[in-house]
């Protein structure tokens, strides 16, 4: 169905009861609906927001459209955990009702100040002939969650040189001052961030343009993160328009980080040895990451992208959020972990080894729709080790491999189920040199995030099985190999 204008900015208050209802009750009718993901009661879900630490809980928010799913008028809905595994809904936090934000209340981030959790984000507005003119806007939330906005956007000019693409700020905190980088579009139709100064969340001062080096690397940079970790200055953005090249930059659009010295704020310049791809599945974007009272650094991304039809669409909702993972740097690259608070929700331990020599084999008591597993394959001797999973007998499946020869970890979604984004392909791929390969799968009702080695790499994907889609199945292929696994339901 085509969604008009006038659709698309209805306004949730405007919608009778008996709408919504309805509109529920198709959702819950899903049968792709996930278990263990945060994912929206209707409609669509994207960008995570203002994801912070805040009077003991973890907060975070998310861009929603409630009447269906499309990318519409968007509204923050707010979700908060003790645990960062079971989620309290909070309902909606930022509604669109202000001039400034009229169009939507996009991204934004949270940060803590005077015992206030102060969020910052984008108002999207629209004039007559609809053109956007983005202002920067604050809300403040106290301990009771009450949320009050300021009357006015903290930064109403788009900076001189730049295109009304300019939004998404993410704001912290360096020796008593307050930062925000922000995603722009210059007049030559590049990406890049922005950098600004406060000192006390209110007064914004432009310092100007991050110098990355990377002067012409897509259209717009999207939803940018800078903190620093292990003594190294990490910016992470959302770059839109970079061409497929070898496996790299296969989604309609990307997600990664630049890794190197801290940024240098009185240069504004970020010394670092490249971009690469966080994530190296179909279905990621535009993470965002916090603190914790631990120090822990986490990042939680949108399992999800711009303008793909998905199969949930038709039961009036679409995309969910990723697990909370936490990073940390080795051997200069960023390496993601599932919070270790996911622990919680295993149930039901058992644990099994095999021999594999040209075959494919079963495992007794594994399988299943919402669980985690790991397996590792080791002694490998084949060209091609790895296992199927959401599989029934007669042909469908989702793959994640490890070919041997060409040291390369691939994700085969092509028999997931039912297909869709067919015109980015169904196979990932990603270099991986190592004699053993360790693949943990977390996999719920229509998603599964692999953390391969640790972290080192991870594929995170929906996918859209039959309900009686349980089968697992650990192979290799010309040659053999040793696999010992583990695994819980969920
Ligand atoms: C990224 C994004 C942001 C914007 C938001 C609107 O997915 O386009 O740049 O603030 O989504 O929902």
């Amino acid at each position: 169905m085509e969604w008009t204008k006038e659709q698309r900015y209805r306004r949730l208050e405007e919608v009778s009861e008996k709408e919504l209802t309805d509109l529920k009750r198709e959702v819950t009718n899903c049968s792709w609906r996930q278990t263990y993901h945060i994912q929206p009661n209707t409609g669509l879900l994207n960008d995570p927001n203002g994801f912070s630490f805040f009077n003991g809980e973890y907060h975070l928010f998310y861009q929603w459209f409630p009447l269906g799913p499309v990318h519409g008028l968007k509204y923050w809905y707010h979700m908060s955990s003790k645990d960062l595994v079971n989620w309290q809904d909070q309902g909606v936090a930022i509604k669109p009702e202000n001039y400034y934000e009229s169009h939507g209340a996009y991204s934004g981030s949270g940060i803590v100040h005077n015992d206030l959790l102060y969020l910052m984000y984008t108002g999207n507005t629209r004039d007559e002939n609809w053109i956007r003119h983005p202002y920067q806007c604050m809300a403040i939330m106290d301990k009771k969650g009450q949320i009050k906005k300021l009357d006015n956007p903290v930064i109403t000019q788009v900076p001189a040189g730049y295109t009304d693409h300019f939004r998404d700020p993410k704001v912290w905190k360096e020796n008593d001052l307050f930062y925000a980088v922000l995603g722009i579009q210059r007049k030559n139709e590049t990406g890049c961030i922005v950098l600004y100064e406060s000192p006390d969340l209110l007064e914004w001062q432009l310092l100007g343009e991050v110098d990355t080096g990377l002067n012409d690397f897509g259209y717009m940079w999207e939803c940018p993160d800078y903190f620093e970790l292990d003594n190294h200055g990490v910016l992470i953005f959302s770059p839109q328009g970079l061409k497929p090249t070898g496996d790299i930059y296969q989604n309609i659009y990307q997600s990664g980080y630049l890794l190197g010295e801290p940024l240098d704020i009185k240069d504004k310049s970020l010394h670092h040895t490249g971009f690469t791809e966080l994530d190296r599945g179909f279905d990621f974007y535009a993470p965002q990451t916090a603190t914790d009272e631990k120090g822990r650094r986490i990042l939680v991304g949108w399992m999800g992208l711009p303008e793909i039809d998905y199969p949930t669409d038709r039961n009036g909702w679409a995309h969910c959020l990723t697990l909370p993972r936490e990073l940390s740097v080795k051997n200069n690259k960023l390496v993601q972990k599932p919070a270790a608070e996911l622990k919680l929700l295993r149930k039901d331990e058992q644990s099994k080894k095999a021999v594999l020599t040209s075959e494919r084999k079963s495992l007794e008591g594994f399988n299943g729709k919402t669980y985690e597993m790991s397996a590792t394959f080791h002694s490998i001797d084949a060209s091609l080790v790895g296992i199927e999973f959401r599989a029934t007998n007669n042909g469908e499946k989702t793959v994640i491999m490890y070919n041997s020869l060409e040291k390369k970890v691939i994700l085969d979604r092509t028999d997931a189920g039912e297909p869709f984004a067919l015109t980015n392909g169904t196979i990932r791929k990603c270099h991986l040199d190592a004699a053993a390969v360790t693949f943990h799968l977390f996999v719920d009702v229509s998603s599964v995030e692999i953390f391969i080695n640790d972290g080192e790499e991870v594929f995170t994907s929906r996918i859209f099985p039959s309900e009686g889609s349980e089968g697992i199945v650990f192979f290799a292929e010309e040659g053999g190999c040793a696999v010992e696994a583990t695994m819980w339901q969920i």
